[in-house]
């Protein structure tokens, strides 16, 4: 029981034809992944009553609706089997304990196979889909997508309509703007929205665009799940690592319409693993600048501490949101421990939420390519290096000398010292073993060191003081070192050009 299932994608495709196109290739059972019941509630009713020539019935079944109340799920379930008519059934907050599970199981099946002839469909509505590993041939899921720009356009006219004094004075590209800024929210959330944003208002101008943005930022922030990440770095920013950039750089045109036309897709993603303190954190921060995209942190703690009900829904709920502010790039830090972990006696969650993350690498045409970085490398399962989910693994080394002089030269000037001062070569020298993090601490300890002095301008004699004080981690790692080193020879590319 409890086996993630590959989802069907519905992703930028409208729910309603693709309902529409499930009940006319007979499916008999659809688990529907929404959080928005009302929503998927008047998407059937409307493929019931306008899809097909002849209205279709449709019937919905909860476990506390009234009128239902003498009938339990089986009987429910039993008489759609039977009925020989056609008809749409939905099944509100599906789970396998609305009634013994043996039985529950049963009565899917026989809608299965006696309805699988005809018109009929089932559809089991619940944020999360948990299909048990007997039950995966009978049930197909899609993912309710959240509204699109033109659902939401459909919502803020109905909105508009409600406060007749306010002049409207957006043009076509500001309220294009408008929608995209409400992608993400769910259909009430973006009514709310935009009834803040014009509520007390004469007249609904660009400034009514910041209410959106606040207001989204404001319900993303609220589940916590994705934390927005300003980049203050780029490219330049990066001392060394030179493969790593270029293949950057040279990505950065496949995001055009003209790579789109030669049949170039855009990259799925990259993982970065190798040596803690040598730029992994800050190279995905330089992707999302080099690339033009905002850059979405996840915050697994939220995800496995079940402020957003289950992990599953947490990290289903998260992929959503990403997906719906794209093009964007998300960033997963220490991937084996947070999405490819496993632990034992945790009832599995850990694993079920990485072989949808799998799924998910596989088979989401949405614009958002996973910055991953992972520390412990062999802690990595092997699935999630095969070819087809990375576009590319980099191993991120401790810097050489001639990077080391690089990294020394971007923090020096971020701190505007004087560069003549400093002999790039031999500071290199001086600090073999050194990652980026510890070079860059040289300098700022070189900065107090001179600023005690009466306050003193930067000299190189300050940064040797400052070195001689210090032992790198990697002196005391060498053993651990090597090891990540011996793995990444073989499975990753080397993130500087040697
Ligand atoms: N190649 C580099 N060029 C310039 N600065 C660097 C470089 N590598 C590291 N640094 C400095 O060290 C800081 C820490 O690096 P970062 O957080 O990117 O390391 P990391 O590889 O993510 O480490 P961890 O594995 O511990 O998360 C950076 O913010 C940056 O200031
Ligand atoms: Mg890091």
């Amino acid at each position: 029981m409890n086996q993630a299932k590959p989802v069907i994608r519905a992703q930028r495709v409208n729910p309603f034809e693709e309902i529409k196109r499930l009940v006319a290739s007979k499916y008999p059972i659809v688990w529907i992944e929404s959080w928005e019941e009302d929503r998927v509630e008047s998407t059937l009713r409307r493929v019931a009553d306008k899809g097909f020539t002849n209205p279709i019935p449709f019937t919905i079944w909860s476990q506390t609706d009234v009128s239902n109340s003498q009938k339990n799920i089986i009987n429910i379930l039993h008489d759609f089997a039977h009925a020989d008519d056609k008809g749409l059934l939905m099944i509100k907050d599906f789970n396998w304990e609305l009634a013994p599970t043996p039985m529950l199981k049963r009565a899917l099946r026989d809608v299965f196979h006696l309805t699988k002839a005809n018109f009929k469909t089932l559809f089991l509505v619940s944020p999360y889909s948990n299909i048990p590993e007997d039950m995966m041939k009978d049930i197909i899921t899609i993912d309710f997508a959240l509204p699109d720009e033109s659902d939401l356009d459909g919502i803020f006219q109905s909105v508009l309509k409600a406060f007749p004094k306010v002049k409207n004075i957006l043009n076509d590209e500001q309220k294009g703007r408008l929608l995209k800024g409400a992608l993400g929210l769910t259909l009430d959330e973006a009514k709310l929205t935009f009834q803040k944003m014009l509520v007390g208002k004469q007249e609904l101008n660009e400034e009514a665009l910041d209410t959106v943005f606040l207001e989204k930022a404001r319900i993303i922030k609220r589940d916590g799940l994705l934390e927005f990440v300003p980049t203050k770095y780029n490219l330049d920013d990066i001392g060394g690592l030179e493969n790593l950039k270029d293949w950057l750089r040279d990505r950065n045109s496949f995001f055009s319409e003209d790579a789109k036309h030669a049949g170039i897709s855009m990259p799925k993603g990259v993982l970065m693993t190798g040596v803690s303190g040598c730029g992994k954190s800050l190279c995905t921060q330089a992707i999302a600048a080099a690339w033009g995209l905002p850059l979405y942190r996840l915050d697994i703690n939220r995800v496995y501490g079940g402020a957003i009900g289950t992990p599953e829904e947490g990290f289903r709920r998260a992929i959503k949101q990403i997906e719906a502010v794209s093009p964007a790039i998300l960033w997963l830090e220490e991937v084996e421990k947070s999405v490819a972990g496993y632990q034992e006696g945790d009832g599995g969650v850990t694993a079920r939420i990485f072989s949808s993350f799998l799924t998910w690498m596989q088979e989401h045409t949405s614009p958002v390519i996973v910055a991953a970085t992972a520390n412990e490398i062999n802690k990595l399962p092997p699935e999630l290096l095969r070819k087809g989910r990375f576009d590319e693994i980099f191993f991120v080394d401790l810097p050489n000398e001639k990077e080391r002089g690089q990294i020394f030269e971007v923090h020096l000037k971020k701190r505007n010292a004087d560069m003549t001062r400093f002999d790039l070569v031999e500071l290199a020298k001086a600090t073999n073993a050194y990652n980026g993090a510890e070079i860059e601490q040289a300098v700022i300890s070189g900065l107090i060191l001179a600023f005690k002095d009466n306050k003193r301008g930067l000299k190189q004699e300050d940064i040797f003081k400052a070195i001689g004080r210090s032992v790198p981690l990697a002196t005391t790692m060498a053993e651990q070192i090597k090891e990540i080193k011996r793995w990444a020879d073989t499975r990753a590319v080397k993130a500087s050009r040697s």
